[in-house]
């Protein structure tokens, strides 16, 4: 198996950086396109095994990435709590049963994760026999802060005023809600670790919207938690973690001591200063600004060698955008991000 991405995870040597994207398989690419609408909807693209692993591989086709990651969405978990969602097209996801009153946490219960979730584990399985080893597969959740967010607010929010009023109000009602929400995602990763996932990931996109003291409370306390209690190895292999909080550069230091392996950062960051102030106790995935790939391939090839140039020589760093690829992307402007990291990157691992 090409392993870079376990390897570079670990921190142990690679031949060359290795390469992938947040949100490598939608909207950008048309045969995702095509197979949405075969499907119906997103929701019924996420819970058909084959139509899950046909998009997952579909990117693995036109670029020499080395790694798949589900398809799913890490807003599985509330919906099978029964919050009743959907997404509206051009709007994102919303549910018609958001979490209003303490009382609406009573009403919740953990899924099981082959019970109720089935449907994910079935395409980790599938997508493992389809991808015959040549890459390692990431499996993810949100975060549990994430995930309240949206079921507080029913959707998307600007200002997180629901959420933001239970946390300085009802407090305990909220951390009971984001304990429930740790069991859940902890029970939901250790089941795609059994099916198959190779490592994982916890996306908290929203994390960078609390305060200092806010983070370490409501949102790094949960996901120290999940990466405690979920397998770290499986068949003789270690299972890495990365954290990604979405405008956490300011915590990374507390973010490295969560017992993760890695640390997903998104772009205001710079990676030497990243690696000075944690590099040592785990690796660094990112971060080029996704907007980037807007831009000429020439542009985005002298941002792939700064980005590269600013993680310096050495194992460590899996190279990824700070968050995930737009719908208006032109498919090779990502071929071209790719040929940038084969081309550049090889000359910072050579042994020294
Ligand atoms: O990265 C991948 O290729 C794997 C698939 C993946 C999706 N969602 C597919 C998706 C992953 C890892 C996610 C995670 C996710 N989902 C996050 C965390 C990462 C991030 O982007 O911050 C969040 C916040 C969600 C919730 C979510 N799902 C929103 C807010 C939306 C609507 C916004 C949008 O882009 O339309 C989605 C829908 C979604 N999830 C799409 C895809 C490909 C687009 C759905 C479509 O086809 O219309």
């Amino acid at each position: 198996m090409n392993d870079r991405l376990l390897r570079a995870l670990a921190r142990e040597s690679v031949d060359r950086t290795p390469v992938w994207f947040m949100r490598q398989a939608g909207r950008y690419l048309p045969e995702y396109r095509a197979t949405r609408a075969r499907a119906g909807s997103f929701l019924a693209l996420c819970s058909t095994p084959e139509l899950a692993c046909e998009v997952t591989l579909q990117p693995l086709r036109r670029f020499p990435l080395d790694a798949a990651i589900l398809f799913s969405d890490i807003l599985t978990i509330p919906w099978t709590m029964g919050l009743g969602l959907e997404f509206v097209e051009g709007e994102g996801p919303r549910f018609r049963s958001p979490v209003r009153a303490p009382g609406d946490i009573d009403r919740l219960g953990v899924p099981d994760p082959e019970d109720d979730l089935g449907f994910v584990m079935d395409a980790v399985r599938t997508i493992r026999r389809e991808l015959h080893d040549r890459v390692p597969l990431i499996g993810f959740a949100g975060s549990p802060w994430t995930l309240a967010t949206y079921m507080i607010e029913g959707g998307s929010s600007r200002d997180f005023a629901r959420t933001k009023s239970m946390l300085f109000d009802h407090p305990r009602e909220l951390h009971r809600l984001l304990e429930l929400l740790a069991d859940a995602t902890i029970g939901y990763l250790t089941g795609q670790v059994h099916a198959g996932a190779q490592a994982l990931m916890i996306f908290d996109t929203w994390g960078g919207v609390l305060s200092t003291s806010g983070y370490e409370e409501f949102s790094l306390r949960y996901m120290r938690r999940i990466v405690e209690r979920i397998p770290r190895e499986h068949e003789s292999r270690a299972v890495p973690v990365v954290l990604f909080t979405k405008g956490g550069g300011g915590w990374m230091e507390s973010i490295a001591h969560s017992g993760c392996d890695a640390i997903g950062l998104d772009w205001t960051v710079d990676l030497g200063s990243a690696r000075t102030r944690v590099g040592a106790r785990v690796a660094l995935q990112g971060n080029l600004d996704p907007a980037t790939l807007r831009a000429s391939p020439a542009r985005i090839r002298s941002e792939v060698a700064r980005t590269l140039a600013e993680f310096g020589a050495g194992p460590g760093h899996v190279f990824n955008l700070g968050h995930g690829i737009t719908p208006d992307v032109e498919p090779d402007h990502v071929g071209a991000c790719v040929d940038a990291v084969h081309e550049f990157s090889p000359e910072y691992h050579r042994a020294s």
